[in-house]
C-alpha cells in the first residue's frame, strides 16, 4: 500500500428535508487499501457513497481523483473515472443472463460486442478472483450471493479501480463472506482500492487497513486497523462504552411451552416456505433461529402468531393446540410477538404512545379495566409507569408514535409485548436498524423474560445476536431446520454449511 490518495472527498455536506445526512465529511482513499466506513444505521454511509457514485449531488464539498478535482454527475460518469459501486439493492435484470447483464453495465456497448467474448472474459475474471458464476445462467435462477458476485464482476469488467461495496455481507452466509473477502484482498493486492461499508465490527476488523467511523452524519475519526480494537470501535460508534458482552443469566429450563409439529406454511407467492418444520422451546429457554433472510423465517413467525394460515401441522402453547388464524386467542393464551416491521405491523404511527401500549387487551387486564369500559386515569398512570420502566424517550404519553426514533418505538413494542408476562415470545429481528444503546436494551429485556421463565423463539439475521442470546441455535434453510448447534462462535463453519443448505448429518 502506498501513501498516495487516489480519491479525496473534502467537506461534503448533504441534507434531506429534516435531516443532515452528511455534515462536512472528509475522506481519503489510498491506492491499494481497504477502507471501511463504519457506522450505525442512519449514520450517513450510503448517502456519502451515493454522492461519490453520482446518484446524489452534494450540497457542498469537492471530490478529487488522483489530485484533480472532478464533478461526478451520474453513475456512468463515475464509471468513467474508475469508480464502481455495488449497491445495497442490486440492479440486475432477472430475465437476462449473467453475460447480458455484464454487457448492460458497460460504458459503451454497441453491436461490436460478441456475447461469446464477454462470456469468456467473465470466466477469466471469475477464475482470477475466485468468484464462481456461470455466464449463461439467467439471473432469476441465481442466489443472492451469486447475484452479488455478478455485480462485482460487472465492475471488474469495466475496469473500475475504486470499488465501493455497500453492506455486502448482509445477505451472505459466512462462507460466501469468506469468498468475498478473498476477492477483496486480491483486488487491493493488485492496486485497486476498496471502500467497504458495514455496521459489523468483527468484519470491519478483519478486512480493513483503515476505518472511518461515522456518527450522525459526521466523521468521528479515521483510524489504522492496527491501532484499534472492538471496544475502541464501539466507543467511537456510540460515544461511550456499552455492555454488549455481558454474561447470559443461567436459568434452569422447564417444561416445553411452545411445540410445533410438521408445520407447513405458504408465502405470499403461494409457495410452500415452511416445510414440515418441528421444534420445541422450553420455559426459560431462548431458541435462536439462524438463516439467510427469506428462508421461511417470516412465515414461521406469522403462522405461530396466527397472522398467516398454516397449510397443515400443529402449533401448541403449553399443551393446548392453537386454532387457525385466531390471534386474540393466542394473546389470551400468553403469546407475544415482536415483529420485524415495527412501523407497520407492530404499531399504529398516528396513535399515541398510550394507545399503542394499550392496543392489546392483555394490558387492559393489568390495569383491571375492561376493553369496553376504559379507565383513563388508570391507563395514564400505567402508561407513565411503562414509559419509565422501559426508558421510552417521548415528550408525553399522548405523543403520536410516528415522532419517536426507531429505538424508542421498539421500546413501546417491548413495553406492550413484555409487560403482560407472556409465556411465549416470538422475537423477529428485534434489533434490526437500532443503535447500540437500544440494542443493549432489547437484549437486557429479553434476557429478563427468559429469567422469568418465558419460552423465547428468536429469529435474527446476525449470528452475533443469536450467540449473544440463545441457549440453542437452530439453522433454517428453505423452510426446514437443517440442524442444531450450541450458541458458540466455534460452530460458525457448521452453521454456515447449514445456512447454505447442507444438513447436519451430511458433513
Ligand atoms: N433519499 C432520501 N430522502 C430523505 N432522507 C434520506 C434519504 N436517504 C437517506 N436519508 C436519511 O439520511 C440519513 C442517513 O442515511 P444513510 O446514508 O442511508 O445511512 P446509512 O447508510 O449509514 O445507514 C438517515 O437519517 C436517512 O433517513
Ligand atoms: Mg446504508
Amino acid at each position: 500500500m502506498e501513501d498516495f490518495p487516489v480519491l479525496e472527498m473534502k467537506h461534503i455536506s448533504k441534507s434531506f428535508p429534516g435531516v443532515v445526512a452528511n455534515d462536512d465529511i472528509s475522506l481519503q482513499l489510498k491506492k491499494g487499501e481497504v477502507h471501511a466506513l463504519l457506522g450505525e444505521n442512519g449514520a450517513g454511509k450510503t448517502t456519502l457513497m451515493n454522492i461519490l457514485f453520482g446518484i446524489y449531488h452534494a450540497d457542498r464539498g469537492e471530490v478529487f481523483i488522483n489530485n484533480s478535482k472532478v464533478s461526478i454527475a451520474s453513475p456512468s460518469h463515475a464509471l468513467k473515472h474508475g469508480i464502481g459501486m455495488v449497491q445495497q439493492h442490486f440492479t440486475l435484470v432477472p430475465s437476462f443472463t449473467v453475460a447480458e447483464n455484464v454487457i448492460l453495465g458497460l460504458k459503451d456497448f454497441g453491436f461490436v460486442i460478441k456475447t461469446k467474448t464477454v462470456e469468456s472474459k467473465i470466466n477469466e475474471l471469475s477464475e482470477a478472483y475466485g468468484l464462481p458464476v456461470n455466464p449463461r445462467a439467467r439471473v432469476w435462477t441465481l442466489s443472492v450471493g451469486e447475484r452479488q458476485r455478478i455485480e462485482i464482476l460487472k465492475l471488474l469488467y469495466t475496469g473500475a479501480s475504486i470499488i465501493i461495496l455497500d453492506e455486502p455481507t448482509a445477505v451472505l452466509t459466512p462462507q460466501e463472506s469468506d469468498t468475498l473477502f478473498k476477492a477483496i484482498r486480491k483486488l487491493v493486492s493488485e492496486g485497486s482500492s476498496v471502500i467497504f461499508i458495514s455496521h459489523k465490527l468483527d468484519e470491519v476488523l478483519s478486512i480493513s487497513d483503515r476505518i472511518t467511523v461515522l456518527r450522525g452524519g459526521k466523521v468521528v475519526g479515521t483510524v489504522e486497523r492496527e491501532n484499534i480494537d472492538r471496544r475502541g470501535l464501539i466507543r467511537m460508534m456510540v460515544g461511550r462504552d456499552v455492555l454488549l458482552d455481558q454474561e447470559k443469566p443461567v436459568v434452569e429450563t422447564g417444561r416445553v411451552i411452545l411445540k410445533i409439529e410438521n408445520l407447513n406454511v405458504k408465502n405470499d407467492k403461494d409457495l410452500m416456505s415452511v416445510r414440515n418444520l418441528s421444534l420445541e422451546v422450553r420455559s426459560g429457554e431462548i431458541l435462536g433461529i439462524a438463516g439467510v433472510a427469506g428462508n421461511g423465517q417470516r412465515e414461521l413467525a406469522e403462522a405461530i402468531y396466527g397472522l398467516r394460515k398454516k397449510v397443515s401441522g400443529r402449533i401448541e402453547l403449553d399443551g393446548h393446540e392453537l386454532k387457525q388464524g385466531n390471534v386474540a386467542e393466542r394473546i389470551r393464551a400468553g403469546l407475544s410477538f415482536i415483529p420485524q416491521d415495527r412501523k407497520t405491523v407492530a404499531t399504529c404511527p398516528n396513535l399515541s404512545v398510550m394507545s399503542n401500549l394499550f392496543m392489546k387487551n392483555s394490558i387492559c387486564e393489568l390495569v383491571h379495566c375492561s376493553p369496553w369500559k376504559l379507565d383513563g386515569r388508570r391507563m395514564h398512570s400505567k402508561a407513565d409507569e411503562l414509559i419509565d420502566e422501559f426508558s421510552i424517550s417521548t415528550p408525553s404519553a399522548k405523543t403520536e408514535v410516528r415522532y419517536l426514533s426507531g429505538g424508542n418505538l421498539q421500546k413501546v413494542v417491548l413495553a406492550r409485548e413484555l409487560s403482560a408476562e407472556p409465556k411465549v415470545i416470538i422475537a423477529e429481528h428485534p434489533t434490526r436498524g437500532l443503535d447500540i444503546g437500544a440494542m443493549e436494551f432489547v437484549y437486557k429485556s429479553l434476557l429478563l423474560q427468559k429469567k422469568r421463565g418465558a419460552a423465547i423463539l428468536l429469529l435474527a439475521g446476525e449470528l452475533y445476536e443469536i450467540f449473544r442470546l440463545s441457549d440453542r441455535v437452530a439453522v433454517i434453510y428453505e423452510g426446514q431446520i437443517m440442524g442444531y448447534t450450541p450458541p458458540d462462535p466455534s460452530y460458525i463453519e457448521e452453521i454456515g454449511f447449514m445456512m447454505a443448505g447442507t444438513r447436519q448429518e451430511d458433513h
